[in-house]
């Protein structure tokens, strides 16, 4: 095509920005833009952002400014004669969601700034600001996935070959005291069965070998959709999307994530039984282990109610994982309730957490209770004691899978000393490296586990 552009997009925060990304660059692809790995060689600048602490939105604006600095130089070139290109800056994501016109009042040189409301009017924003136009577009209403008819329209420019991740609902009702995801993604909202059906066959039918369910509260999938006039007559849930899903012929795994722990019904961990496709893997967020620090971050279970759902899968399951996230320093977390933590990450068996000190983030509750704010240093400490926990607990979990034999799905292969070794994921999503032919990377192979260390196991192949 005459007159190819590049862009560079910067993606931070979680799987459904990064698939936002995937979206955006397969719209950009339409209008004529191709991706390029080097920013200085951008004519579009991007930065698809998140606002889930400070220290995420700080990332995003100060790598805005270091391409505003960019683009002045280029506009000095332009005021001496010299050639230059225009570079044009735009930011999107949850922090633009979030700011909304200030992001254009306090970065002069950005262009766009648009809203996770508002990937799909992309194509119409572009041409204003190649226009001259600065522009804010962040709409407050949702766009239904049931609306997102042009969607299809343009492809998925997918960053992984083996992995498709697939959106199946956006958004979340819950309010979690600390939480700005509800004001960033907006009220929940679901994608029709018949959508998600079509894409997934059309990533297995590429080549994908796994697909991921995405969702900020996956397992409330369906609520808002109708089963007459969506599945026919059947409950819209993501256990019947799962049983749906797992019929589509080929060698291929299912996920999904993020689980919030009182939505998973005994139907989906029974589908989840049922379908030989989909992985025994749940992510299930408990983010306090203390049942009052719960109840003050509006978490609708307590401690033992976190187990019972635990118990329910661990016995469902043989090698299942479970993970979790975690959140240290909650406004008037004391000692002992922090402590209260670190033990379920033991009684729980957890195999894995993401950790974070509490971030205040503004329009949430708890960022009003800062008489109740736990100092920066004790924040840290707790930290620090959380991630000390989870590494032996991940070890812990690793070892346990010592002499077990998993299907790993090769995804890479790396040369070390005249060796080939592969590394993958088992279908409790755990990492496994071992030697063999660099042909298997993308195909699945049976590996025994023989050795343990804390983020990942070492096995050998069996043919
Ligand atoms: N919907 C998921 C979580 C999405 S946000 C759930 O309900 O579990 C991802 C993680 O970021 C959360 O699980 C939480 O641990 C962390 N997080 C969210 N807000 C935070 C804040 N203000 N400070 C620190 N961590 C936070
Ligand atoms: Fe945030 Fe809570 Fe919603 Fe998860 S469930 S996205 S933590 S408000
Ligand atoms: Fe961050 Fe937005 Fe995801 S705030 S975690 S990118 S939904």
């Amino acid at each position: 095509m005459e007159d190819m552009k590049k862009v560079y997009i910067e993606t931070m925060g979680c799987q459904m920005n990064k698939s936002d990304t995937e979206r955006i660059l397969g719209m950009l692809s339409y209008f004529g833009y191709e991706e390029t790995t080097e920013p200085k060689e951008a004519d579009l600048l991007m930065v698809n952002t998140c606002s889930i602490r400070q220290l995420s939105a700080d990332k995003a604006y100060s790598l805005v400014g270091v391409w505003g600095k960019w683009k002045n130089d280029e506009r000095n070139k332009e005021l001496q004669g010299q050639p230059f290109k225009n570079i044009k800056i735009a930011f999107c994501g949850c922090v633009a969601q979030q700011d909304k016109e200030k992001l254009l009042k306090r970065f002069p040189y950005v262009d766009l700034v648009f809203g996770t409301n508002n990937v799909y009017e992309l194509p119409e924003l572009l041409k204003r600001i190649n226009n001259g136009e600065r522009v804010c577009a962040t709409n407050e209403t949702p766009k239904k996935f049931t609306e997102g008819e042009q969607e299809a329209k343009y492809e998925i420019k997918r960053a992984k070959s083996l992995n498709a991740w697939i959106p199946i609902m956006e958004g979340c009702n819950n309010f979690c005291t600390y939480c700005i995801v509800p004001f960033t993604r907006g009220r929940e909202r679901s994608r029709k069965p018949s959508e998600i059906l079509e894409e997934a066959k059309k990533a297995i039918k590429e080549g994908f070998k796994e697909i991921t369910l995405l969702g900020q509260n996956v397992d409330s999938y369906g609520k808002n959709l109708d089963p007459d006039r969506d599945y026919d007559g059947r409950d819209v849930t993501l256990a019947n999307l799962l049983r749906d899903l797992n019929k589509i012929e080929g060698k291929f795994r299912i996920r999904f994530v993020t689980s919030y722990p009182t939505d998973i019904s005994d139907d989906l961990i029974k589908a989840v039984k049922e379908c030989d496709k989909v992985c025994e893997f749940f992510h299930i967020p408990m983010q306090s282990g203390n049942s009052k620090i719960l109840k003050e971050m509006n978490r609708r279970y307590n401690r033992e109610e976190y187990g019972e759902i635990v118990k329910k899968i661990r016995n469902t399951f043989e090698d299942v994982a479970i993970t979790s996230d975690f959140i240290a320093g909650f406004p008037g977390e004391t000692e002992e309730e922090f402590l209260d933590t670190l033990s379920a990450i033991d009684e729980f068996a957890l195999d894995y957490s993401n950790t974070a000190a509490y971030s205040p983030r503004v329009k949430t509750k708890a960022a009003k209770w800062t008489e109740r704010f736990i100092d920066e240093e004790t924040k840290s400490n707790r930290l620090a004691r959380l991630n000390e926990k989870n590494r032996e607990a991940c070890l812990k979990s690793n070892e346990k899978c010592i002499g077990k034999i998993f299907e790993i799905l090769v995804e890479s292969y790396e040369e070390k000393d005249n060796n080939i070794i592969l590394a993958g994921r088992a279908r409790n999503n755990k990492i496994v490296h071992f030697n063999g032919d660099k042909n298997l990377v993308g195909q699945f192979a049976n590996v025994k586990i023989t050795g343990a260390s804390t983020w990942h196991l070492r096995g050998e192949l069996i043919l």
